[in-house]
């Protein structure tokens, strides 16, 4: 018999078919938005690791035609129909990522998104340690792309670096909400952080 997590993944992957998304990943951006009305209409939001882009998808649907969504991947994503949503392909490691972002997103964002997720080597350990360094990547991208007060949401894992990541996280944003979206597989160490009130930070 299929497993919880089996029966999800299936769940989730034929409704996202039938709706027209490119991944399951974007019923956790609806659960989210649904949890924390993180995306307004009119909102600039960048998309962090948006590849295939299921996520950009929802939120330019949250945005709306006077919004602007930003989908930012290393991989190569296919044309949108939507107009709201522009793509950049850049790694997060290149040092005019800031700068790429900024130009084309026009201001800065209200909202940062980061689902980035790198290839799972099935070390626990190890695997939450490259994420969490996706996740501080992110980070530094915010203090140049979002908006002082703006809101960032990211994809954690939970592992033994989690208290580093805390720690860096905590001081720049006034709350932060741990949330796992119910499409979240059940046996995954992967939670969200939504982070509020971000602070800029100088240089
Ligand atoms: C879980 S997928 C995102 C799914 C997406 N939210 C959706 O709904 O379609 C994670 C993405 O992070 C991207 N990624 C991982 N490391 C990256 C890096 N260094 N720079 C840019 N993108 C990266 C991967 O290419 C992958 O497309």
């Amino acid at each position: 018999m299929a497993s919880i997590d089996e029966r999800k993944r299936e769940y989730y992957y034929n409704k996202a078919k039938e709706e027209g998304y490119r991944s399951r990943a974007s019923y956790k951006l609806k659960q989210l938005q649904k949890k924390f009305y993180i995306i307004k209409r009119g909102n600039v939001v960048v998309d962090l690791g948006a590849a295939p882009g299921g996520w950009s998808q929802v939120a330019s649907e949250f945005v709306g035609r006077k919004g602007k969504v930003v989908a930012v991947d290393k991989q190569a994503i296919a044309p949108f129909e939507k107009k709201n949503i522009e793509i950049l392909r850049l790694d997060m490691r290149r040092e005019d990522l800031a700068d790429q972002i900024f130009k084309v997103a026009g201001s800065l964002a209200d909202v940062v998104l980061s689902d980035l997720a790198g290839n799972v080597t099935g070390n626990w350990s190890l695997d939450a340690d490259r994420q969490n360094y996706l996740v501080l990547l992110a980070l530094e991208a915010c203090n140049r792309i979002l908006k002082e007060g703006g809101t960032f949401v990211t994809k954690v894992f939970r592992g033994p670096t989690i208290q580093e990541l805390d720690e860096e996280i905590k001081p720049r944003f006034q709350k932060i909400k741990r949330f796992r979206p119910p499409a979240t597989r059940k046996r995954s160490a992967e939670e969200y952080y939504v982070c509020t009130g971000f602070k800029k930070t100088e240089g």
